[in-house]
C-alpha cells in the first residue's frame, strides 16, 4: 500500500526537502511539484496558513497528511519548529538552462564565482527571488541545491533558475563583476540583461571571471574595511539595479 511515508522514502534520495512551513509556502506559490507533505498537526498548520498565507491554504489542505510526531522526526534530519515538511521535484536542468539563456533577458542573472559558504548561497537565492532575478548560477564545487542551501533559500529555489555551470557555459550578456577595486557602482546604471558576478568569500573573483568581465564595479566602502559579506554585496547590487531601473 502506498502511504505518505512510503512515498517519502521512495523520493527522499532525489527530491528537494522543504523544511518548515515557510519553505513549503514559497514552493507552493512558485509552482513546485510537491508529491508529499506532512505535518504533526494538520489543523494547526492550516490555521497558520489562514493567518500568514491564505493564498496557499486550499493547496496545503490538499497536500498535507498528518503524521505522528515520531514519524515526522524520523523523516527529517533536523525537526523544524513548525513541524511541517515536504518533498518537491527538482526543476529540470534543461528548463532552467533555457530560462538562463533566453534573450532578451528581462532581469539580471547573479553569478556566484566559486562560492564556499552554503548559508551565503541560500541567502543569495532568497535575494534573487525577491528581486525577480532571472536566476542564480554558481561555478565551482558548491552544490546550489544542497539541503543547507535550500534551507537558507526558504523554498525560493522555485522562484528563480538555480544551476551550477562551468565558466564556459555562462549565459551571454554584459558581465559586471563586483570587486572592491572596481569603479564606483553609483556612477553606473545596470542593464536588465546584466550578468552580475561576485567572487568567493575567501579569494574574491577568479581569473577567468575577471578576464570575461566587461566592467569591474565597487560598492561604496570606507577605507580600512576590506570587503563586505558575499550575500550582502549581492543585496546591495540588486537593490542598485532595481532602484535605477527604467530611470
Ligand atoms: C567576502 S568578499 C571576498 C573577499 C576576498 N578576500 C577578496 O579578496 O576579494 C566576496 C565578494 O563580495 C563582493 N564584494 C565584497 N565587498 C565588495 C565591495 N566593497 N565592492 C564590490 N564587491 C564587493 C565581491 O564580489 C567579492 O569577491
Amino acid at each position: 500500500m502506498t502511504t505518505p511515508v512510503t512515498t517519502w522514502h521512495r523520493l527522499a534520495g532525489t527530491a528537494v526537502l522543504l523544511d518548515g512551513f515557510h519553505a513549503l509556502k514559497h514552493a507552493v506559490r512558485f509552482g513546485a511539484e510537491i508529491p508529499v507533505a506532512v505535518a504533526t498537526d494538520r489543523e494547526a498548520t492550516l490555521a497558520l496558513a489562514d493567518e500568514l498565507a491564505p493564498d496557499v491554504r486550499d493547496r496545503l489542505s490538499t497536500l498535507l497528511t498528518e503524521v505522528p510526531e515520531e514519524t515526522y522526526r524520523a523523516l527529517v534530519p533536523r525537526p523544524h519548529p513548525t513541524a511541517v515538511a515536504a518533498l518537491a521535484v527538482r526543476p529540470s536542468r534543461a528548463a532552467n538552462l533555457e530560462r538562463l539563456a533566453a534573450r532578451p533577458r528581462p532581469t539580471p542573472v547573479v553569478l556566484l564565482d566559486h562560492p564556499r559558504n552554503l548559508g551565503n548561497a541560500g541567502a543569495v537565492i532568497r535575494l534573487a527571488a525577491g528581486f525577480g532575478a532571472t536566476g542564480v548560477i554558481t561555478t565551482g564545487t558548491l552544490d546550489p541545491w544542497h539541503p543547507t542551501v535550500v534551507r537558507g533559500g526558504a523554498g525560493l529555489h522555485f522562484a528563480t533558475a538555480v544551476e551550477r555551470l562551468t565558466p564556459e557555459e555562462l549565459p551571454s550578456g554584459p558581465l559586471f563583476a563586483l570587486d572592491p577595486e572596481g569603479d564606483d557602482i553609483r556612477d553606473v546604471k545596470l542593464p536588465d540583461d546584466a550578468v552580475l558576478a561576485f567572487g568567493s568569500e575567501r579569494s574574491g573573483l577568479s581569473p577567468e571571471v575577471r578576464e570575461r568581465a566587461d566592467h569591474l564595479l565597487a560598492l561604496p566602502m570606507r577605507p580600512q574595511v576590506s570587503s563586505y559579506n558575499l550575500a550582502t554585496s549581492v543585496g546591495m547590487t540588486l537593490y542598485h539595479w532595481s532602484a535605477f531601473r527604467g530611470s
